[in-house]
């Protein structure tokens, strides 16, 4: 059957590296025979989650937003990509703000994401890993799917500073292919 994927991007720049990369790794996964949906978060009313804690009595989120369509993907998928530029040493906030309201579908001891297959794609302008922050977002995402019970299949990551630095590197967007090739098969996603 069919693997259904949701690909997360978060950058406001929709041709931007981390989406360039994105769209890479869903080549990668279409030739493997995917479902894939891709999805921009930037543009989305996607509202700070409140903590006022209803989910754990409701079993699910009552805020009144874009969230509602995008809590029935992540459940349905089978796997899950996020997609992120490095702001500030760490993935930037639409992805953080996103990733909060996560709490709305883990409540009352279920836990809605595990056993899914996770993709990281994440870009950052520095010419060096250590020095961009891309490490502080990576240690982030293996906690959340840690706690999840998901697993990273794969991270991939580069600098690219401007629009169409990604594309320059080719090596890079071989690598972004090969998750996706590797997601979308039975053995690796
Ligand atoms: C607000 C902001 C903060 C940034 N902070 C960092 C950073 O901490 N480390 C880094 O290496 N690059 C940083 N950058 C550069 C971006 O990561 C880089 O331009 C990347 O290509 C953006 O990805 P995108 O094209 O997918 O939007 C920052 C860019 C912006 C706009």
């Amino acid at each position: 059957m069919s693997k259904k994927v949701v690909i997360l991007k978060s950058s406001p720049r929709e041709k931007g590296n981390s989406s360039v990369l994105a769209d890479q790794v869903q080549k990668g996964l279409e030739a493997q025979g995917a479902t894939v949906e891709s999805i921009f978060l930037h543009r989305m009313d996607i509202k700070a989650c409140d903590a006022c804690d209803a989910c754990k009595s409701l079993d699910g989120c009552i805020i009144d937003d874009d969230m509602k369509g995008l809590y029935d993907k992540l459940i349905a998928a089978d796997v899950v990509v996020l997609a992120s530029p490095i702001y500030w040493f760490t993935f930037n906030a639409q992805l953080k703000t996103f990733i909060d309201r996560w709490y709305g579908m883990e409540t009352q001891g279920i836990r809605r994401f595990a056993g899914k297959k996770v993709g990281i794609v994440l870009a950052y302008g520095d010419s060096d890993f250590d020095r961009s922050g891309a490490i502080n977002a990576i240690h982030t995402l293996e906690s959340v799917f840690n706690y999840l019970q998901s697993e990273i299949v794969g991270i991939v990551s580069g600098s690219a500073m401007d629009i169409g630095d990604a594309e320059k590197d080719k090596d890079l967007m071989d690598k972004a292919y090969q998750l996706g090739v590797k997601l979308g098969s039975n053995s690796g996603g």
